[in-house]
């Protein structure tokens, strides 16, 4: 009986009959075969890997890039190695570098690439099984994808606790320190508060354990996508699929390649079936690709569109909330004192809710015209917040919050 062909049995040997080509999951190591893959029905767990190199289009620097990258541009920092800035035992005693890089990378200034919105696209098909990125920027979260489908492996901004004691500290108070080039300390033990980024010395979340331990099994198809696949744990996992699954690197640098069980691009027999695919070139490039050799170009587009003009009018909202704000304070500020401080406090948080809808209600359809999709106001609502200064004067400050929700246009 022949035995099932193996990298050993099958190399071409000088002087003897040729090999029994090799199985092969895949027509060749390209887009267009990977593309065929999925469309054919083969690919219905998909897992995309994630790593820097989805954001940079996004202007967020990428860590090992020569001259780019921002491990190359933490000289000022004044750091012993580069990855010092995010290494445990070295925070613990010199905090400040870590602080200020958060400050510059701190989420809120980005939006989602196209590669990012591949994701709801995979999800919106039913053939995303899950997406795991190494990046701190929470961009996938901004598609709006189920984030049941994502794990942050390195962690993220979004909660921060005390190094010593564990206990959970308001984004909003930690990101007002760092914002404020201050170091926000613990308020119950004063041990130092660090959004809850994976650093070099820590555990991953156990999300990622767990999830990864299921799910690595059943994927039928791996994406990985702008990463050296440097670091570890996380670039293991790219061994822990299926023998037979396919494997698409896309990288602007071949990556991988060097692991046990690692990406065997040039048909080097790592594996007994052909099964890896390269696109070397930016993310959104092979991305969008991608999509077209699928048919989905238009629907991916259309996602990124929609998302974009979305979060433009969020903003847009928001900006005009903040100067109306800033008014409706220098308005306050002129009013005469009345007898009673609570009293005219009342009033004051009353007037000033009510202008800031009245304004919003009005402005909006101005705002909205420019928009190629058509928005609607789902709910409109007001906080008020008391703050009391130094000298015991009560500040008042309104924040007005809205939900928009776009309608395509058709
Ligand atoms: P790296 O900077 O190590 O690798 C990014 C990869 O993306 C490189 O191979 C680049 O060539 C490639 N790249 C950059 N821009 C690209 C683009 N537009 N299109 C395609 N490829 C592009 O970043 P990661 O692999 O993500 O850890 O680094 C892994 C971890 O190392 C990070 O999570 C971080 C760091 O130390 C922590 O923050 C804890």
């Amino acid at each position: 009986m022949a035995s099932s062909p193996t990298p050993g049995n099958n190399r071409p040997v000088r002087g003897k009959a040729e090999p029994m080509p090799r199985p092969s999951v895949l027509k060749d190591g390209s887009l267009e075969a990977i593309a065929e893959f999925i469309t054919e029905g083969k690919a219905k767990n998909i897992i995309v890997m994630s790593g820097a190199g989805i954001s940079t289009a996004a202007g967020i620097p990428d860590f090992r890039s020569p001259g780019t990258g921002l491990y190359d541009a933490l000289g000022k920092y004044n750091l012993p190695y580069p990855e010092a800035v995010f290494d445990i035992s070295f925070f613990k005693d010199t905090p400040s570098p870590f602080y200020r890089l958060a400050k510059e990378l701190y989420p809120g200034n980005f939006r989602p690439t196209l590669t990012h919105y591949f994701l709801p696209l995979l999800a919106k098909k039913n053939l995303l099984l899950r997406s795991y990125t190494q990046n701190i920027d929470m961009l996938e979260r901004l598609t709006g994808i189920d984030e049941e489908l994502l794990v942050e492996a390195h962690g993220s901004f979004a909660t921060s606790k005390c190094i010593k004691c564990s206990l959970r500290s308001e984004s909003d108070h930690v990101k007002k320190h760092i914002m404020n080039d201050q170091i926000p300390y613990c308020v119950k033990c004063g041990g130092l508060v660090k959004p809850e980024i994976t650093f070099f010395g820590e555990d991953l979340p156990l999300r990622f354990g767990k999830l990864a331990q299921v799910d690595f099994k059943k994927c039928d198809l791996l994406i990985v996508l702008g990463t050296s696949l440097q670091v570890e744990p996380f670039n293991r996992l790219i061994t822990r699929v299926p023998a037979k699954c396919p494997r698409l690197l896309i990288n602007r640098d071949r990556a991988g390649e060097e692991m046990r069980m690692g990406f065997d691009f040039d048909d080097k027999w790592k594996h007994s079936v052909k099964r890896d695919a390269l696109f070397l070139g930016n993310c959104d490039e092979g991305v969008r690709k991608l999509a077209q050799l699928c048919g989905w170009e238009d629907e991916l587009q259309a996602l990124y569109d929609d998302g974009h003009a979305q979060m433009k009018l969020a903003e847009e909202m928001e900006a005009l909330a903040l100067s109306e704000n800033d008014k409706a304070k220098s308005t306050d500020d002129n009013k005469e004192t009345l007898e009673d401080p609570e009293a005219k406090e009342e009033l004051k948080v009353k007037d000033t809710k009510e202008a800031h809808i009245d304004t919003i209600k009005d402005e909006l359809e101005d705002i909205i015209s420019k928009f190629e999709t058509a928005a609607v106001i789902s709910s409109t609502t007001a906080t008020v917040e008391k703050t009391v200064d130094g000298e015991g004067e009560v500040v008042t400050e309104t924040s007005v919050e809205t939900d928009v929700v776009l309608l395509s246009k058709a």
